[in-house]
């Protein structure tokens, strides 16, 4: 079955075709960071009024790549949640107006749980297809707009089990970037200014956020603002001692050492809610069988090794996307588009798109 995917939730119009639910046969991303980093955020009106601009370019580009033409199409799904409303509804339209004129089945897509499907697809016979995913998973999102932890029992069945009580990991990447004077969006130029030769990751020890004993839930913003006060010193305190900072000894600490504190900090958060997932999973008899990432933040080195460690540690293969599919795309849509039809599960024209996520 030839799946063609959609998702514009935010500021990436993407079409890509998948067949059989994990080989991806096209992944086009038309990316709107050009139209929004003067604003260091999305403005949600230009985005939607791009996606509407973009979007029939954008599917015609995917199936050229796929070498398809709309006919081969079995069926289309869209991200119909969560996201900018505006935004979300522009795909949304596009693919009901594809699917009803192709006679095809429609299905819509929880644009988080989507994340998770990230890490199964491949591209070519050639290249080395991940293992099938043995349920129940654990998974975690860290993107961002999202950062969850699902128990993830099938492809139809999520359980969130918590979530940023504050800032998104990725928005606080962001955050750090921008009090670090790193360009729009922060996250890739924080990574490697903290992989930066020299860089010290015990420069500054930032707060681990744990919340509640046995909490599941996350929380970047305490990390965030250290960070803040640790560069430009608490506000109404004596002003720091010493100059500049290169980060050499008895210095203070250079901008690649508080990069690299603060991504320490960060990855050792999420990696102690997975540990806590685990076990708390294991105190009522479920044992995870699999670990299932996705989002823009699953692209940081450090993150990316820290998971492998944790997994190789509790005995568990980890699902890590490749690095274009990390961030958003269409491909992890059409993907898990394929399981929900596969499961029975498919919309009628009165799909709509939805600002929150299903669960
Ligand atoms: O999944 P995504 O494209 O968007 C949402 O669905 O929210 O994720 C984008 C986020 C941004 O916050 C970006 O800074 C972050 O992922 N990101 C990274 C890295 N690459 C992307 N954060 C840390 N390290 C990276 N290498
Ligand atoms: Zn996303």
């Amino acid at each position: 079955m030839i799946v063609l995917g959609l998702e514009t939730s935010c500021d990436e119009t993407a079409a890509a075709v998948v067949e059989g639910g994990r080989r991806v046969l096209s992944s086009v991303v038309a990316s709107q960071t050009e139209l929004h980093e003067k604003y260091a955020g999305v403005v949600p009106e230009l985005a939607s009024r791009a996606h509407a601009e973009r979007v029939l370019p954008v599917v015609r580009e995917a199936l050229a790549q796929a070498g398809l033409g709309l006919g081969m199409i079995d069926a289309v799904a869209v991200g119909n949640r969560p996201g900018l409303i505006g935004s979300l509804l522009v795909g949304v339209s596009a693919a009901k107006a594809l699917a009803w004129s192709l006679g095809k089945p429609l299905v819509g897509v929880d644009h988080v749980r989507a994340h998770l499907y990230a890490g199964v697809l491949h591209e070519d016979e050639s290249s080395a297809a991940p293992p099938e995913v043995a349920f129940p998973a654990l998974g975690l999102v860290v993107s961002g707009g999202h950062t969850s932890l699902y128990e993830v029992s099938s492809w139809s069945s999520f359980r969130r089990l918590g979530a940023t009580i504050d800032d998104a990991m990725g928005e606080a990447f962001d955050k750090a970037a921008t009090i670090l004077g790193l360009a729009y969006p922060g996250g890739p130029n924080l990574d490697r200014l903290a992989n930066e030769a020299g860089a010290n990751d015990a420069a500054v020890e930032f707060p681990i956020s744990r919340l509640g004993k046995g909490s599941l839930d996350f929380s970047f913003s305490g990390l965030k603002t250290s960070l803040l006060y640790a560069v430009r010193g608490v506000p109404g305190a004596l002003p720091p001692r010493g100059g500049e900072g290169r980060g050499g000894v008895g210095e203070p600490p250079a901008p690649r050492d508080f990069a690299a504190s603060f991504q320490k900090a960060a990855c050792a958060a999420a990696i102690l809610k997975i540990e806590r997932a685990i076990d708390a999973a294991a105190a009522r008899g479920v044992s995870y069988r699999a670990v299932l990432t996705g989002g823009g933040v699953t692209a940081n080195t450090r993150l990316r090794r820290e998971l492998l460690t944790v997994g190789a540690r509790r005995g568990l293969p980890v699902f890590l996307p490749r690095l274009e599919w990390c961030v958003d795309n269409a491909a992890m849509i059409a993907g898990l588009g394929y399981q929900r039809l596969r499961a029975g599960e498919c919309d009628d024209w009165s799909l709509a798109a939805q600002p929150t996520t299903a669960a």
